[in-house]
């Protein structure tokens, strides 16, 4: 990698760790003397406190901040307003015309600047301001800028509150709670804070308050509110959800490699295993060939190994379901450390990095990087469980040594395999499996994927429960018959799979 890319690559770390001074990178920016600066952000109540408290204490003299809405019009700093103001037009205007150093908030100016008149204001403002200590500050949830403004403003991605700013709210709020008996140590205040990273604020305020609402005590019991409050929060945001557990392992045919590998850690993730010295795993890849059981596995893992099952949408947060990406993708991980111990899955990964290339490659690059470095350096107890169909197209860093304890290849499955398969999905229906000759089931479905081997039994259900009598043997026979299987028709992308695995990753049967 060339070193400016590598720089670039430790600079999104930095500034996506909680270690971001926000006071200092505004008073770069002021000093900096951009005249038009756009915010990235959902609190504007929370830009609007720092931004003042940055003019009034970061440089040797202190600067006003005025706030703009369009019902209020420019306000100064006591809060009186500045007749005829109210228009966005005139508030840059009355902007223009100030004659001292002033920082100037605009709230829901975005929305505005859709109308060329207004761009062309902004425009003329930029030349006016370029040379003043005059600085407008536009906040908004999401990037929204013209093409004609897009050289003149300087974009600036204003972090969630850290965890220092989280516990600091947590201390004012329970100062102002006199009948609230607080047993919360240091400690377990911080422990609060960081259930709350990744939410704003406003919302942290929320999840508090139901922490301790209509009690006379709190304490770190309590906490598992907060927790539930972030996981709503998660939902509706739609990037990240829960799975509920319903698999058991023993619905998984096959992969007794990959099943052995599991049953020796299932008591990793205890206090006991780290008092031992053990570290628990960080995670797994399964890769291979499609309808085998990778996604299914994932899903027994987590009834195995008793640990909750949060799945991440990687095409969402790229398709910006979440909001800005790269701001959805840190809050969904922050909120999965919160939740440790835990199993994260993303299926299908390559997907995500495929569907997003035809986007913001930068963006992309960032997120994927920074996806990395926490891989590397999370403290959580999250394990990673990871599937891809199509490795080969997953970048060679992620695969590298650290990410994955173990990256499995989930072949076709064998003859003993494609029999337990039988076995499972009969069973799992109601039918006796010793009443077939499963042998032979298995001889007859050479090349067969698991789904394969499912759907014939479904198929054959069908059959019989349609003629009015018990299942038998050649309706599934005939269901065999029919079926063209995938690795027929794909064949040779299955042989590329193949022999990338062989080198590479362990087999899971
Ligand atoms: N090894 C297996 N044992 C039992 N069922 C399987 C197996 N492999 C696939 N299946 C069936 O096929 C369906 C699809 O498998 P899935 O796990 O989604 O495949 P993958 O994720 O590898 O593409 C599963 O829901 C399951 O019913
Ligand atoms: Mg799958």
């Amino acid at each position: 990698m060339p070193p400016a890319e590598a720089a670039k690559k430790q600079q999104v770390a930095i500034d996506q760790s909680s270690s971001r001074n926000v006071v200092e990178e505004l008073k770069r920016i002021i000093a900096t003397k951009y005249p038009l600066v756009y915010v990235l952000t959902w609190e504007d109540q929370r830009l609007n406190n720092i931004l003042k408290q940055v003019g009034e204490k970061a440089f040797s003299s202190p600067i006003k901040l005025y706030t703009w809405t369009l019902t209020d019009g420019l306000l100064d700093p006591a809060g009186n307003k500045i007749d005829n103001t109210e228009g966005p037009i005139a508030a840059i205007n009355a902007i223009i015309k100030e004659k001292t150093t002033a920082l100037f908030h605009l709230k829901d100016f975005h929305i505005h600047m859709n109308d060329a008149a207004v761009v062309r204001k902004l425009r003329d403002a930029y030349q006016a301001l370029k040379n003043s200590y005059k600085t407008i500050f536009v906040s908004a949830p999401s990037i929204d800028i013209p093409n004609e403004l897009a050289r003149e403003i300087h974009l600036y991605d204003f972090p969630l509150p850290t965890i220092s700013e989280l516990k600091r709210l947590l201390g004012q709020m329970l100062q102002a709670q006199k009948n609230l008996k607080v047993e919360l140590s240091d400690e377990e205040q911080q422990e609060f804070a960081k259930a709350a990273l990744g939410m704003t604020l406003d919302e942290a305020r929320v999840a508090f308050t139901k922490s301790f609402v209509g009690k006379s005590k709190l304490t770190i019991a309590d906490l598992k509110i907060v927790v539930e409050e972030k996981s709503l929060m998660v939902r509706r945001e739609g990037i990240l959800e829960f799975v509920p557990i319903d698999f058991g392992i023993e619905e998984v045919g096959g992969l007794n490699n990959l099943k052995k590998w599991l049953e020796t850690r299932t008591r990793f993730f205890t206090k006991e295993a780290e008092g031992f010295g053990i570290t628990a795993p960080r995670g797994v890849l399964m890769t291979g060939v499609s309808g085998c059981g990778k996604s299914l596995c994932v899903k027994a893992i987590s009834k195995y190994w008793k640990l909750p099952l949060m799945r991440l949408d990687m095409t969402r947060v790229f398709g910006g379901i979440g909001g800005n990406p790269e701001q959805a993708m840190q809050r969904a991980l922050n909120t999965v450390e919160a939740l440790a111990p835990v199993i994260l899955w993303i299926d299908e990964i390559e997907n995500a990095l495929a569907g997003s290339r035809e986007g913001d490659a930068g963006v992309t690059n960032r997120i994927f990087s920074s996806f990395l470095t926490w891989m590397q350096e999370r403290q959580a107890m999250v394990f990673i469980a990871a599937t891809a169909n199509q490795i080969h197209m997953l970048p060679a860093e992620f695969l590298r040594k650290g990410r994955f304890d173990e990256i499995f290849f989930v072949d076709l499955p064998t003859e003993q395999e494609r029999m337990d398969i039988f076995k499972v999905h009969l069973q799992k229906r109601g039918h006796d499996p010793s009443k077939f000759n499963l042998v032979n089931l298995a001889k007859g479905t050479n090349s067969f994927n698991g789904a394969e081997i499912e759907q014939c039994v479904v198929g054959g259900l069908f059959e019989a429960f349609n003629e009015k009598r018990p299942l038998h043997e050649n309706d599934l026979y005939k269901m065999i018959g029919k079926m063209v299987p995938l690795a027929t028709t794909m064949a040779e992308t299955i042989k590329q799979i193949k022999r990338w695995a062989d080198t590479r990753a362990v087999k899971a049967s």
